[in-house]
Order: C-alpha cells, then structure tokens, then sequence
C-alpha cells in the first residue's frame, strides 16, 4: 500500500533514474525528435533565404522510355511491409509520442507504407536500381502515400554518414501533390524523374490529391562510379539497360 502511494506521487509521470528503462539522452533538451535531428544539420534554416530550386534539390536526372511508362504495371498490387514498432524505451518513440499527444495530433500513422524491392516482382525498378552501382548497404523501397498522408519537416538521419538517398517519381504528378525542400515546393513532376539532395537539407512531403502517390526510394553506400553519375545527371532511357 505504501509502495504504490509512492509511485502515484512521485514516478506517475518519469521514470526514476536509477530504472533501467529511464531515458537519459540529448534529445530530450529539444521540444521534439525533428529538431534534435536539425541539430545535426548545417543548412541556413533562413525562411527568407533569397535562393532558388538548384539551391536546395538537384533534379538533373531522369529516367525515361516504354519500361517508365508501363512501371506501375509492377508496382501494383502493392504489398506493404508491416510496419516496424520501436523498442518501449525508444529515445525516438518517447520524445515523438510526447510531441504528438502535446500538441493533440491524432495519429502516428500517416506517412504511407513501404515495400522492399524484390527482383522478381519489379524486375524494371531493379535495373533502374542497379544502373546507380551503389557500393554497399543498398536499399531500394517502394514509398506509398495515401490520399491525406504527409510527413513532417524534417532533416534525414543519414544526414551525418556518406549514405546517399535518391527518390524516383514512379508516377506523373497529380493535382494536390506537394514536394517542399528547403525554401521551394516542387510539383509538376513526371514519372521517371529523379530527386537528389544535400541529406542537410529539410523537407516535407503532403499528398493533398486524389490519388496514391508511389515513389521509388534508393539508400545505400555510394561507390565512386555512383556519385560521378549522381553529378552527371541526364536522361537515362531505361529500355536499353
Ligand atoms: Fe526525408
């Protein structure tokens, strides 16, 4: 009886220190998880920066040809992961939760689903994949964004490692669909149009059209044939790779 008297009074809403599921960590000096990871970044964080969409995002590279526009015929039916819960005592977890319920946002889940690349079903977007010859650690998603999905401004997490993240539109843009990435919104994108960017860089998609939004997304460890052609750019017509 005494016991519980002093838990309710003194532990109902943190944790003792001395707990083994205690958090202790920097994040918890920032109002939520987006702007610890800010901190990592170096970009101005000037709302008024006089700077254009080069400044911010390189879209040079594109890919093109009959294998783009049929790609959704690959894509679908899409098969989404289940989605990966975060350990109880997730610094992550604990500060987004505490962000969410605070300022009274109904749900965690709206920033769409993913399904991993598998070279039997998407044999095309696995050439697509291929074509960038990443060194190591390549992970290749499909990103679905329902109708009403968005996600939050933020910076990357990869932000502080040499690890590359390319996204490639697999549809036309539609009608409501919005891209921001830093200072500049990007619309009126086509299928096969890659998006490449400074991981310093914040951004936040919002899916305020009609239809599911499906884009391919790359990760990995870049090799020195990977970046030349990053900085090359172009038009790449997939039907001859
Ligand atoms: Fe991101």
């Amino acid at each position: 009886m005494e016991k519980n008297k002093i838990y309710n009074e003194d532990f109902a809403e943190v944790l003792p220190e001395d707990h083994f599921e205690a958090i202790d960590h920097p994040v918890l000096q920032y109002e939520n998880y987006y702007e610890y990871q800010e901190s990592f970044s170096n970009w101005h964080f000037d709302k008024w920066a006089d700077e254009s969409l080069d400044d911010v995002i390189d879209l040079s590279l594109k890919f093109r040809g009959k294998a783009i526009d049929n790609i959704m015929d690959e894509v679908l039916p899409f098969q989404r992961e289940k989605s990966k819960v975060m350990p109880k005592n997730s610094i992550k977890g604990a500060s987004l939760a505490y962000w969410y319920m605070k300022n009274e946002i109904p749900n965690m889940s709206h920033s769409g689903y993913k399904e991993k690349v598998k070279p039997e079903k998407h044999p095309t977007i696995m050439k697509i994949v291929d074509w960038f010859e990443f060194e190591d650690d390549q992970s290749p998603v499909i990103l679905e964004k329902n109708i009403g999905d968005y996600q939050q401004w933020h910076v990357d997490c990869h932000a502080p490692t040499n690890m590359v993240r390319v996204l490639i539109h697999l549809q036309d843009w539609e009608f409501g669909q919005v891209l921001l990435w830093g200072t500049k919104p990007i619309v009126q994108w086509r299928a096969g149009d890659a998006i490449m960017w400074d991981p310093n860089v914040p951004h936040a998609t919002v899916n305020a059209g009609r239809r599911k939004r499906y884009t391919l997304r790359i990760t990995g460890t870049p090799s020195a044939r990977t970046l030349e052609k990053l900085k090359t750019g172009g038009t790449i017509l997939v039907d001859n790779l």
